[in-house]
């Protein structure tokens, strides 16, 4: 540690699925750590603050999958591509000193040294798995923890599950975590720690299930081929692989672990509050000081996804509104540790409210006044009035302490809120004092002066404090103050700025947005790009009635279908013609379509078509399929028609 700072503080985010693209509440979550972190970085701490992406699971090898590229192609392009995490982070002026990618070789290897110290002490060990599994969540659950069938963390259907596998055993370490959760301040909101208690640890902990043999996108244990390490203990040990836990790439442990905080959603509150430290306690290390489980936004009070088509992008919304604004909105209306209710219409209404007439006016009316009074600098000689100043004195000088108090207990909207509270007492205080009739007497020129260095002071010390929301907005306001003074030992002390303090006018911080007009271009904004779908040029040359009547079309059933094998491309199809004998075509459209989705359907064959042999396979026939190109992207789809057809009618 320096010398001079007060101490270390260790803060992370939870590490993200690169599998979409991040929306508004994952930029909650980081926006938060962000804002945490530049505070602390504010009171003189030497901050380390992680985030980084989880990039392993069988979800993201489906999704490579169905885009036609290897998981680590398609991982690289959502953390490292235009428009990815690492740019979302950037533009949003995230202050991470460290970024983790669970694909990282050094994290891989130490994930397998760590499941290895555990396999060896006993804690891990083989097993048969049978139960359920949530896909989208990377979850097993036993028949028993199912919520109507469904997943309980996210309400989705579950499938089952059996395999070959290794088990931590969670059930040793109940008793400890259940006392770590009841006993000490380990979980924050107090309020998730009965959900934890009541619903995971007394009906049971279970063993965990920690590796799977049925996909091959994790991290290999390496003493067993074929098996790979549950994506949650991957994930979970980047906190400290990324400090330099069993490998050589940093080395950073010794300054930083324990953690002073993870912030994480209220979902994925088990894992860390449950799983996390029991898996710490089973390698004999020290706990993490705290796990915050902050709430949700919410959209029209339900969970914001893609699939509603109502996901509102980060990117989007710092365009249109500023980065500050939005981070500001974030913090300033939702309470961090419950639910909250994510609109565009309070984000414009915040804006306008908080920024462009409380915060934004007070400091053009004030920089303009003493511009407009005094020119380039205020006068010396200025004029105390106790009984109009002592209460914003007193409020200013005592807002540092305020702010501490719920920034340390990651109060956020409260710390907010007495900043803002010491902001209307100052346009009040203009208005008290009316400068505009101070101005127009020589004699309470003084008098004048002291009112604007009052404010001016106001604004320094309000500024100084919003640094970790808004760090541009407040460097900006800075530079108008003459370049004041904000560091921490200067905001709970009024009167650092000089007398003659210089100010530099500038633009309005936040201008104010026309309601509804922007929810107007928002809607616009928000409705889905009409795909560019390009078709093929129709022919120019007649085909005579005769000829074209040549053409058998059919009706045919699936009855098997199944892939070539080394052919990515071909797909044998057993079909129904009719005739009472197997018709045998194939067809170049593997890329399409899985062969088991296909079975049973009544598809359009030509079947005079000459014989043709392909892969040593005859194919007697065509099936029909419709071809376009959609975003530049080639599709095909099977000319499926009504299941009433019988096989073997004609077409014409
Ligand atoms: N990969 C895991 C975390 C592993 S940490 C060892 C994960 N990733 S995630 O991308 O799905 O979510 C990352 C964080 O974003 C979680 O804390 C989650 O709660 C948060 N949020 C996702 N949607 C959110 C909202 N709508 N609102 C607030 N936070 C939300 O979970």
């Amino acid at each position: 540690m320096c010398e001079k700072c007060k101490g270390n503080y260790y803060i992370t985010t939870p590490i993200y699925y690169p599998s979409a693209k991040l929306h508004i509440g994952h930029a909650y979550c980081t926006v938060a750590t962000d804002a945490m972190a530049r505070y602390k970085r504010l009171q003189g701490y030497n901050v380390k603050f992680l985030t980084g992406t989880d990039e392993h699971g069988q979800k993201i090898e489906d999704k490579a999958k169905e885009a036609g590229v290897t998981p680590q192609q398609y991982v690289d392009d959502i953390v490292l591509g235009e428009g990815g995490v690492l740019d979302l982070w950037k533009l949003m002026n995230i202050s991470y000193d460290r970024f983790i990618r669970t694909t990282d070789d050094y994290h891989v290897a130490a994930i397998q040294k760590i499941f290895k110290k555990m396999y060896d002490n006993g804690d891990i060990y083989k097993g048969a798995y049978k139960g359920k599994y949530c896909k989208p969540c990377e979850s097993f659950w036993t028949e028993s923890q199912l919520k109507d069938g469904k997943c309980p963390d996210c309400g989705r259907e579950v499938m089952d599950a059996e395999e070959e596998a290794y088990f931590f055993r969670l059930s040793k370490y109940a008793d400890r975590v259940q006392d770590l959760l009841e006993n000490t301040d380990f979980l924050e909101p107090r309020s998730r720690v009965s959900e934890m208690v009541n619903n995971f640890i007394k009906p049971g902990l279970e063993d965990l299930c920690v590796s799977r043999t049925s996909f091959t996108w994790g991290v290999p244990v390496d003493f067993d081929p074929g098996h790979v390490v549950y994506v949650w203990i991957d994930a979970l040990f980047n906190y400290m692989t990324a400090l330099g836990f069993e490998n050589d790439k940093y080395n950073d442990l010794e300054e930083f672990w324990p953690a002073d905080v993870h912030f994480i959603g209220k979902e994925i509150v088990r894992f860390h509050s449950i799983i996390w430290p029991a898996m710490l306690m089973s390698l004999d290390l020290p706990l993490p000081k705290k796990v915050y489980g902050h709430g949700w936004l919410l959209l029209d009070g339900g969970k914001m996804s893609k699939s509603k088509g109502n996901v509102v992008d980060p990117y989007i919304l710092s365009e249109r509104f500023g980065v500050d604004a939005l981070r500001f909105f974030l913090l300033r209306s939702f309470p961090f540790g419950s639910d909250g209710n994510f609109s565009n219409e309070l984000l414009i209404n915040t804006i306008n409210v908080d920024l462009a007439n409380d915060l934004g006016n007070l400091v053009s009316r004030t920089v303009a006044m003493a511009h407009k009074y005094f020119g380039e600098k205020l006068p010396a000689e200025q004029a105390e009035n106790p009984e109009m100043d002592a209460e914003l004195v007193a409020m200013v000088a005592s807002l540092r302490d305020k702010y501490e108090e719920q920034m340390e207990k990651f109060a956020f909207q409260n710390a907010l809120a007495d900043i803002f509270k010491v902001i209307s007492r100052a346009n009040k205080y203009i208005d008290e004092n009316t400068p505009w009739v101070l101005a127009k007497s020589e004699e309470l020129k003084p008098r004048l002066a002291k009112v604007l260095y009052n404010l001016l002071e106001t604004v320094r010390v309000c500024a100084g404090l919003l640094t970790p929301f808004m760090p541009a907005t407040a460097e900006e306001i800075a530079k108008r103050l003459g370049g004041a003074k904000m560091d921490w030992d200067s905001l709970n002390i009024f009167g650092v700025l000089p007398v003659d303090v210089a100010c530099v006018a500038g633009p309005a911080l936040f201008p104010r947005i026309d309601m509804e007009k922007e929810l107007a271009a928002l809607e616009e904004l928000n409705k889905p790009a009409k795909p560019a779908i390009e078709i093929e040029p129709y022919a120019e040359e007649h085909v005579d009635f005769d000829t074209f009547c040549k053409n058998d079309f059919r009706a045919v059933k699936v009855k098997e279908c199944k892939n070539v094998k080394k052919s990515d491309k071909l797909l044998q199809f057993t079909l129904d013609d009719g005739t009472g004998t197997d018709r045998q075509i194939l067809s170049g459209i593997a890329k399409y379509y899985k062969p088991e989705e296909l079975v049973g359907k009544t598809l359009v064959a030509i079947t005079n078509l000459p014989p043709r042999k392909m892969m040593g396979r005859e194919s007697c026939g065509m099936l029909l399929s419709a071809v376009h190109t959609v975003n530049g992207e080639e599709k095909l789809n099977l000319i499926m028609i009504d299941d009433a057809i019988p096989a073997g009618a004609k077409l014409c």
